[in-house]
């Protein structure tokens, strides 16, 4: 099994080309599988995964004169936090369109509706910061079998008040992370559904479960298990893709 996402992707400052079929849904899911820790594949690699449905969009020319802005959220505040560590190696291997910036939300005042009218001005500045970006990314931990309050907290703060919110139409995408077998899915599918209602279309394929998380990282918090520095590169690249299909700036 190569997983490793490098295949048919090339940078460039200016023009990068992603052919959609390199990062192809079969290996990612064989990997999402590993992860999960639910399947031993065979020695030889033969497991068969599930057939993905086949992209309309076979090769694309993603051509920017700017890269896109991607806001990534992270859904911990823990120092040593693992979502965190996995959310600084995915900025680092994002391909050249897309200019990845992570937006805090831990300084934010718990969401009061007292308040909306006329927001405090931390507030004031994450939605316009928000409102800069072309897509989100959320890179986040599961607490309880769902999200951590504090990343409710911000999807909240940035959904009000009603009509104007600064999630709206900006595309999305998932990685749950967690040191469990079952890689947050709790998380990423609460998270998922909210993302429906603020009507942020966000990525189906591939989805990325990341478990077993303590194990990917050193001790200065790189990135050290290779399938998985594969499997978020192919997830990233889908991800440029995604905007460029998705976002409207
Ligand atoms: C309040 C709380 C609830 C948790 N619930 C879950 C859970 O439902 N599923 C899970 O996989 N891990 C759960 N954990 C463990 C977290 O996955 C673990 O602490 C993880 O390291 C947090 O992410 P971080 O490293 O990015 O801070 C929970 C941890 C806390 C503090």
């Amino acid at each position: 099994m190569d997983a490793r996402g490098t295949e048919g992707t090339e940078r460039a400052e200016r023009t990068t080309r992603v052919d959609i079929g390199a990062f192809g849904i079969r290996p990612a899911r064989i990997v999402h599988v590993e992860l999960l820790g639910l399947v031993r594949l065979p020695a030889h690699g033969g497991a068969r995964a599930p057939k993905a449905p086949k992209s309309s969009v076979s090769t694309k020319e993603i051509q920017m004169t700017t890269p896109r802005k991607v806001a990534v959220i992270i859904g911990s505040l823990r120092k040593d936090s693992l979502s965190r560590k996995l959310a600084h190696a995915v900025i680092a291997m994002a391909p050249a369109s897309l200019k990845c910036e992570v937006v805090e939300i831990g300084q934010l005042p718990l969401f009061n509706q007292d308040y909306e009218a006329d927001p405090p001005t931390i507030v004031r500045d994450f939605k316009a910061r928000l409102e800069s970006m072309s897509s989100v990314l959320f890179v986040t931990p599961e607490y309880n079998r769902s999200v951590p309050g504090v990343l409710k907290n911000a999807l909240d703060i940035g959904s009000r008040p009603h009509g104007k919110s600064s999630w709206n139409g900006r595309p999305a995408a998932i990685i749950s992370v967690s040191p469990g077998a079952i890689g947050a899915f709790g998380a990423n599918h609460h998270l998922r559904q909210s993302l429906v209602f603020l009507d942020m279309p966000t990525m189906g394929q591939p989805e990325a479960y990341i478990g077993n998380a303590a194990g990917l990282f050193d001790e200065k918090g790189s990135l050290v298990n290779d399938t998985t520095r594969g499997f978020l590169q192919k997830f990233v690249d889908a991800f440029a893709l995604w905007n460029e299909r998705n976002a409207t700036r």
